[in-house]
């Protein structure tokens, strides 16, 4: 990379995510540092500079800078990665509120969620957090398991911003030849899009963990996709952007994938887990189960039929059983296709 275009990334968020990225904007050129709220954690991951526990066997760069201390982490920061989960974002966006953040940086947020309690999207909580930065916001999404993204596995995403030329920016200073960044001005489906997906994803593991079998769980995507566009243009999106990579493509990789732990959690409930239970197995986030409550409320909101979303609700937080939800599904009024 030429100098001139070397810039200082701040990734908040030392995840499997914050990790896979910050390891990708490092080995394209950038200047990185990485963020960790926990102070045990943020040590631990400087002297072993790995966490076996989110992501296996992939070593943080030597050259990227761990920290604990945010103030450092976005000093003079051109782009500043938010890669928390969805429902810590609006509490790391006040403490950068607080900090020295630079005027002209670009926040590209990297969650995939909804606020539960406001039923915002995150751009529309830096909206109301750092007004300044709505112009210099992006949104980074598409099918890219952590896991993947960081043994350099060919992988394909898409940034939306409103400003074509942030997303320009954006897209230009993160791709590479095996990351590649589609652009796209459709924030609210490119965010949308990452957020409902999940849900769908733990349809396809209870699928998979009730032995519904393959008609039943291909079934379930296309109309998974229909019922999240459908909540997508009521909200203003673009309909064509679930066909894309934020939407077809995360879908298909979350539904099918093992590296998926929505679809994970799904399948130990198809198998008649628990919901606390499956939870607290997992050391990372499924977003998708806070979204599935965010996307009932949504949806009841703005009076959208989402019949496999809320059927998910009511399994995960109403002890349905699955056969139950399947049959109320397959008993709906026949209709045609498109609606
Ligand atoms: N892992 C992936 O493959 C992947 C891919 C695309 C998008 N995402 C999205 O990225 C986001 C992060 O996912 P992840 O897999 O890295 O999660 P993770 O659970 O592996 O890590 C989350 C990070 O957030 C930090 N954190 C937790 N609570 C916090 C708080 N209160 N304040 C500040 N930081 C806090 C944790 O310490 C950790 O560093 C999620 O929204 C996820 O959907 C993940």
């Amino acid at each position: 990379m030429h100098e001139s275009n070397r810039l200082k990334v701040a990734i908040l968020g030392a995840g499997s995510w914050g990790i896979a990225l910050g390891n990708h904007c490092q080995s394209i050129g950038h200047d990185v540092r990485l963020w960790e709220f926990d102070p045990v954690a943020a040590r631990r991951l400087e002297q072993q500079r790995e966490r076996p526990q989110v992501l296996k066997n992939i070593r943080i760069h030597d050259s990227i800078n761990i920290t604990n201390d945010l103030n450092a982490s976005i000093k003079n920061a051109e782009l500043i990665l938010l890669v928390v989960p969805s429902h810590v974002c609006r509490s790391v966006l006040k403490q950068l509120t607080q900090s020295q953040i630079q005027s002209n940086a670009v926040i590209v947020n990297c969650a995939k969620g909804i606020e539960i309690e406001t039923l915002k999207r995150i751009s529309e909580i830096v909206e109301q957090e750092l007004p300044s930065f709505t112009p210099r916001y992006a949104v980074l999404s598409g099918p890219s398991h952590a896991e993947e993204v960081a043994r350099e596995i060919p992988t394909a995403v898409v940034v939306a911003s409103t400003d074509e030329l942030v997303g320009r920016f954006v897209q230009q200073s993160l791709n590479s030849f095996h990351f590649r960044i589609y652009r796209s001005r459709d924030v609210v489906g490119v965010e949308l899009g990452g957020s409902l997906k999940n849900v769908i994803a733990i349809a396809a593991g209870i699928c998979d963990g009730a032995g519904f079998g393959d008609n039943t769980k291909a079934a379930l995507q296309p109309r998974g996709l229909a019922e999240m566009s459908r909540l997508g243009q009521k909200l203003g999106a673009n309909p064509l952007t679930f066909a894309g990579l934020s939407g077809m493509g995360d879908l298909i990789v979350t539904c099918m994938s093992r590296h998926s732990r929505n679809r994970y959690l799904g399948e130990e409930i198809g198998k008649g887990k628990k919901l606390a239970h499956v939870l607290e197995s997992m050391t990372m986030v499924a977003e998708g189960v806070r979204t599935s409550q965010a996307v009932v409320k949504l949806a009841s909101r703005e009076d959208v039929e989402m019949p496999i979303s809320f059927q998910v609700f009511d399994i995960l937080f109403k002890d349905k059983e699955p056969k139950q939800a399947l049959h109320e599904l397959f008993a709906r009024e026949v209709k045609p296709e498109i609606w």
